[in-house]
């Protein structure tokens, strides 16, 4: 991480307040420089006093302090910030957060700061279980919130489940995580596949897929965050664009391939995450295929051909981006991955095994393995954003140790 990232720090009203102060001196020793705004409730927990000794830095704590105010407006203080980190987030925090409100110096700055923003949460283990926290939790992360913990543990209230503040080491490197990921693709253009294609037999019938877009669309999200210019070209699917994302909808492969050629050009990173199909009917019906006329034995033959591969042939280009393939496989999964990544020409691939539901097609998390050229990283189980947040970190490194391999070569 580059030297003096700023941090704004936002503690919650929860008794895990106790371990700011600690947290305070781990992000300094992570050469941050901290600000504390203290809500109302956060100020029982914890005074303002110890907060501003081992920050240095004076604390903030109310939206009408004219002093405070003069010296340094909330908005800029927001824009001071290159990172938001709230902790302890508790119940009512997350539920403001998630709801836009702005009823407070710390809610404001929320909604007013255009940085990454963290939270640790921290509250009794019924009320993180509660489907009002889980939903404010995923209205969070769709609004690319980070997320740290909450830990499983005994509770201050003699509770035992997840609900416990992540130690203050933890959140630091997460912070620390991070803040080394932001604006390191600025300047860069990303081109993403994404989604299923539908192959047409008929006006009304296909053969496609069950990719629901999400990782595309997830990594998407991450490169925007990390400062790229992204475009998308996606296949069907249910999801909302990534504000700042430039999306071309397409529907068959043949679309999808015109689009990423159209776009190649001017890009420097290829991701290639759509389950492109790889055959098509010969012939795509004008009119409907009718079941008694055709099929008169209980048959019915379609012949299909192969579709372009569109990742092999961006590979193959004179003037290539750095080239990223997914694989989704059902068994020999590292395996046909490694093969899958020589075979194409591609500087890496990330493998994902879809046997298994809970990581598969259409589910909400996914773990993986990137395979390049000098090695091989595995992914654990987690949510597809945050799986795309370590590619784009994985890819970013990979693609400056290209650069500075092909500059020494020439
Ligand atoms: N891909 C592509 N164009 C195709 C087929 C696949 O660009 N016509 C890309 C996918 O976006 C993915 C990678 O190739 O990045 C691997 O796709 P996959 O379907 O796993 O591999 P295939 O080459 O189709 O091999 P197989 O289906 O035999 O596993």
């Amino acid at each position: 991480m580059s030297k003096h990232q700023q941090v704004l720090l936002g503690i919650g009203g929860g008794i895990a307040a106790y371990k700011t102060p600690d947290l305070v001196r781990r992000l300094i020793e992570q050469d941050c420089e901290v600000i504390s705004v203290l809500t109302n409730a956060g100020s029982k927990f914890v005074t303002s006093h110890t907060l501003a000794a081992v920050s240095g830095n004076r604390v903030r704590d109310n939206l009408w302090d004219e002093e405070a105010e003069q010296a340094m407006g909330h908005i800029e203080l927001a824009r001071w910030a290159d990172l938001l980190l709230i902790a302890p987030a508790t119940a009512d925090l997350m539920a403001k957060m998630a709801q836009g409100k702005a009823s407070d110096l710390l809610t404001t700055l929320h909604l007013a700061c255009q940085s990454p923003v963290m939270v640790a949460p921290a509250m009794n283990q019924a009320m993180w279980h509660h489907p009002a926290t889980q939903r404010n939790l995923t209205q969070l992360r769709e609004d690319g919130v980070h997320v740290v913990g909450p830990e499983y543990g005994s509770q201050a209230c003699g509770d035992i489940g997840p609900g416990r503040m992540s130690e203050p080491a933890d959140i630091a490197n997460a912070v620390a995580n991070v803040l080394a990921v932001t604006n390191r693709l600025s300047g860069v253009n990303v081109l993403i596949t994404a989604g299923p294609t539908r192959e047409a037999i008929d006006p009304v019938r296909y053969i496609s897929n069950s990719s629901s877009g999400r990782q595309g669309f997830a990594l998407a999200r991450a490169a925007r965050d990390a400062g790229a210019s992204v475009t998308l070209v996606s296949g069907p699917v249910g999801l909302e664009t990534p504000t700042g994302v430039d999306r071309i909808d397409v529907v068959s492969s043949a679309q999808m391939k015109n689009a990423v050629m159209s776009h190649v050009s001017d890009c420097d990173i290829f991701f290639s995450v759509a389950a492109v199909s790889d055959y098509r009917p010969t012939v795509a019906r004008s009119t409907k295929i009718k079941r008694q006329t055709e099929n008169p034995e209980g048959r019915f033959h379609l012949e299909l051909e192969e579709t372009d591969d569109i990742l092999k042939t961006v590979a193959s280009l004179d003037r290539k981006p750095f080239v990223v393939g997914f694989a989704a496989e059902t068994n020999n999964v590292l395996e046909y991955g490694r093969e899958k990544r020589k075979s194409k020409g591609i500087d890496a691939i990330v493998i994902n095994d879809v046997s298994d539901a809970s990581i598969g097609f259409d589910s909400e998390e996914n773990a993986v393995t990137i395979v390049h050229a000098s090695g091989e990283q595995t992914l654990p189980k987690q949510n597809k954003l945050e799986i795309a947040r370590q590619i784009l970190s994985s890819v970013a490194s990979l693609r400056n140790t290209n650069t500075e391999e092909t500059a020494e070569a020439d």
